[in-house]
């Protein structure tokens, strides 16, 4: 049995060889008026293959957003905002084109409240400023957030809410990358993130790339690190946080916050203002999308909910644009939108 000591420690700083350019907001999704088409990193290649996809027609960004070529609450928000400018370009109908878009993933709200920002104004000047205001909230967030963290800190992270999952920079990945700049942070341990793995392909690559010490652990090692005193705090994005602060995010973040509860360790939420719904009053009305269950079996039965809510006692803070925002969220939520 090795020993905490016989653990190699984890290097500082990655190798040379190993550090790549930093994604720009147009390497991630972008608008071209050649086509028109939607064009974007398609995820599902991630960390392996850097592939772009393009997208010609309001069907084929539907596909990438339900096929998680493209993923992350913000994120799809900005693609279905560029898809209605391509629909509009293209002379579609334009209530159609919203509404398949709005149902391609039910949990985030970023989603429909893009389309409703592009209502009065579907352009692609419209949707570009919409992707640049998204950055611009996650580094805004980032820097609240990097209060939050001692020097020192050890964070865990589940799924991907790096800049892949916002369309630049990232809002819990934004976080760490603050904390990190401050000389706060010394390592983040990242989920894998069952079944796709966006914590092991998404969040370690643009870990790996900001030059952020991490290592990846499976999900159930979390509550073996947390007893162990390695763990100081738990940090992840959502995809809709409810009027009364339940969050949505991805399955297996309720099972931190209440192993983070257990070990006395907080959970802070990082998310933009795009991601609060104050239409839906608390996490029981919040749509969690059951995903199909061969990405779990091949052979067997299996049941896949994509998403769980976390309820809003369990969460140390939340964190947006605006600063950061603590219980009772009911009233800290309701000033800001
Ligand atoms: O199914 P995914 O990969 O779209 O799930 C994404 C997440 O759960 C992220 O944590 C969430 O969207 C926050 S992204 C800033």
């Amino acid at each position: 049995m090795p020993t905490p000591e016989d653990v190699p420690a984890l290097p500082a700083r990655p190798s040379e060889a190993r550090v790549k350019r930093a994604l720009e907001p147009e390497d991630i999704v972008r608008y071209e008026e050649d086509g028109p088409k939607v064009v974007l990193l398609d995820q599902r290649l991630l960390p392996d293959e850097e592939v772009e996809l393009e997208c010609r027609s309001v069907a084929a960004v539907v596909e990438a957003i339900r096929e998680l070529a493209i993923r992350g609450a913000p994120a799809i928000g900005v693609a279905a905002a560029y898809a209605l400018a391509m629909a509009a370009a293209r002379g579609d109908d334009l209530g159609e084109a919203a509404a398949l878009l709005a149902a391609s993933r039910p949990t985030a709200v970023n989603l429909v409240w893009a389309l409703e920002q592009m209502r009065d104004d579907p352009t692609p000047a419209r949707a570009r400023a919409l992707h640049h205001e998204e950055v611009e909230r996650c580094r805004a967030m980032a820097a609240h957030a990097a209060e939050l963290f001692a020097p020192g800190t050890r964070a865990l992270t589940h799924c991907n809410a790096g800049g892949l999952a916002t369309g630049g920079y990232g809002s819990a990945v934004g976080a760490l990358r603050a904390a990190w700049e401050q000389g706060l942070l010394e390592r983040v341990w990242v989920d894998e993130t069952r079944p796709l793995l966006q914590g092991s392909r998404l969040t370690a690559w643009e870990l790996e790339i900001a030059g952020i010490p991490h290592a990846v652990i499976v999900d159930s090692a979390a509550a073996s690190l947390m007893a162990a005193g390695e763990v100081d705090c738990v940090v992840t994005g959502a995809d809709r946080i409810a009027a009364n602060g339940d969050t949505a995010n991805k399955i297996g973040t309720y099972s931190l916050a209440v192993l983070a509860a257990h070990h006395d360790l907080p959970l802070f939420v990082v998310a933009p203002t795009s991601t609060v719904d104050l239409a839906t009053p608390t996490g029981a009305e919040i749509p969690i999308e059951e995903r199909a269950p061969e990405e779990l079996s091949a052979r067997f039965p299996a049941r896949n909910p994509a998403f769980d809510v976390t309820p809003a006692n369990l969460i140390g803070a939340i964190v947006t644009e605006h600063g950061v925002h603590r219980t009772p969220y009911a009233q800290s939520l309701a000033a800001l939108v």
